[in-house]
């Protein structure tokens, strides 16, 4: 593309063209392009002088560069999810729902990781100094020695920062600032990328750590590019129900530490808590057992974490059944009641199903699927499981069971909560742990021998 030729950019995708569509071609977004002034590449035909952009050897890189060590904050829920610690000069960006609690998050963060000795400084486009000065009083924060800055242009944050060298500045949003080098609005694709990219670039540079909120669209996608997922080194989301007071801090990138580690907080009235056991958390509410309800031995991250599914199945008088899944994957959810139809003739038609995780908690893995399985029977044969049992396993389409990964602590996880039986794949490497195990090679032996039906 010519230097300086417009750029079309979907603010949906972030998709850049030289051309103007009433469609996106990548994304398929209708009216979601629009024109924005070129990014200035810096003076043609010139390099920026200082050995910039030579290589050398991997070896020479080792231990004088070596970067000092991560910094922990003492919130373990946090370091976790981060890795083990915050990382000198990484780049992170937090997603979630307004109102969900990421500035109180970052605002109890930043003090955390002020009492650790790091110089903090708090940039919200969103609220003004005293706002926040107001949220610190009611989290018991007003002593953190956090630096507030209420600032939105770029320029002056990045001045400032070069002034002041934080170790580590949070920016709450990212949607709230603007470079004023981007012609487009506030919040727009260019501006957000434009920031990011400016943050970033000067985390790298300085070794200052930088934690940007980014808010999130309606369908769950971080607003904006997802080119800015693409340039941070870490991606964590910040979820949970409004109605309930648990909040799950989950990564779903990260180049310092896993995917996929949770950290469990509750919100309550002095602040966001630390769940230390979530385990127990998720199963508090469970009652005496009930037909339909099935405990679920999950591997979080690194760590097992035991939750309830509960499922319900009545009879519909509609034509087209309803399918209603919170917490879980409707296609995954589809998909096994075909494989209970075709391979165990238990019919879901005519019968309305609604599956649910207990606590907000949402669950991703395959291991799932004899627990819903098993929720599912149990809630169309009335047959409620033993309460100490605990299910794990992956179905394959054509019904057999496959063994899961960390089967061991996932027993030892449900042994330590009291539980003593455990109905599971057969084939497994898994000793007992203590608990009395129940082995299965497929779906159809679960149906006829701990439910009965078949
Ligand atoms: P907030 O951190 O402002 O959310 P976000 O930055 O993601 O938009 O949190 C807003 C909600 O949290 C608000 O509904 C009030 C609630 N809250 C508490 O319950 N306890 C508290 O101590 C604080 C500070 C907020
Ligand atoms: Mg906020």
């Amino acid at each position: 593309m010519a230097r300086n030729s417009p750029n079309f950019v979907c603010q949906t995708c972030g998709n850049v063209t030289s051309k103007w569509s009433g469609r996106c071609e990548v994304c398929g977004e209708w009216n979601s392009i629009v024109e924005e002034a070129p990014v200035s590449a810096g003076p043609a035909g010139k390099t920026l002088g200082g050995g910039r952009g030579r290589s050398a050897k991997l070896t020479d890189l080792s231990h004088p560069e070596a970067p000092p060590p991560r910094t922990s904050c003492g919130m373990d829920e946090l370091d976790r999810v981060l890795g083990g610690g915050l990382v000198p000069g990484s780049a992170i960006l937090v997603g979630g729902d307004p109102g969900i609690g990421k500035s109180t998050l970052l605002l109890q963060a930043a003090a955390a990781f002020a009492d650790a000795g790091l110089k903090v400084i708090y940039a919200s486009g969103e609220e003004a100094s005293a706002q926040v000065r107001m949220r610190a009083q009611r989290l018991g924060l007003q002593q953190a020695p956090v630096k507030l800055a209420n600032e939105t242009n770029l320029r002056d944050i990045l001045a400032t920062l070069e002034e002041e060298r934080p170790a580590l500045t949070i920016i709450d949003s990212i949607q709230t600032m603007w470079a004023d080098n981007v012609s487009s609005a506030p919040g727009s694709v260019g501006q957000v990328r434009a920031a990011a990219h400016e943050l970033t670039t000067f985390a790298k540079a300085r070794g200052c750590s930088v934690i940007m909120v980014g808010h999130v669209t309606k369908d769950g996608q971080l607003a904006g590019p997802r080119v800015v997922e693409h340039m941070v080194d870490t991606v964590l989301y910040f979820e949970g129900e409004r109605g309930h007071q648990f909040r799950i801090l989950r990564s779903v990138k990260n180049r310092f530490g896993p995917a996929d580690e949770i950290g469990v907080f509750e919100m309550t009235g002095a602040g966001l808590h630390e769940v230390t056991n979530p385990s127990a958390l998720f199963l508090s509410e469970r009652g005496a057992p009930a037909p339909g309800s099935v405990v679920f031995s999950g591997i979080e991250g690194t760590r097992p974490v035991l939750v309830e599914f509960q499922a319900l199945v009545a009879p519909t008088p509609q034509a087209q059944p309803r399918r209603t899944v919170v917490g879980w994957d409707g296609g995954r959810l589809a998909m096994i009641l075909a494989v209970l139809e075709a391979r165990c003739g238990i019919p879901f038609a005519g019968l309305d199903v609604y599956l649910n995780v207990a606590g907000g908690m949402k669950v991703s893995e395959p291991a799932a699927d004899l627990a819903v399985a098993a929720a599912l029977l149990s809630a169309r044969e009335d047959v409620a499981l033993p309460p100490e049992t605990v299910v794990f396993g992956e179905i394959s389409l054509s019904g057999a069971l496959r063994p899961v990964g960390q089967t061991e602590n996932r027993l030892k996880e449900a042994q330590k909560l009291g539980f003593t039986t455990a109905i599971l794949p057969r084939g497994g490497t898994a000793k007992g742990a203590g608990m009395s195990l129940t082995e299965m090679p497929d779906l159809a032996t679960v149906v006829g021998e701990v439910f009965g039906a078949g």
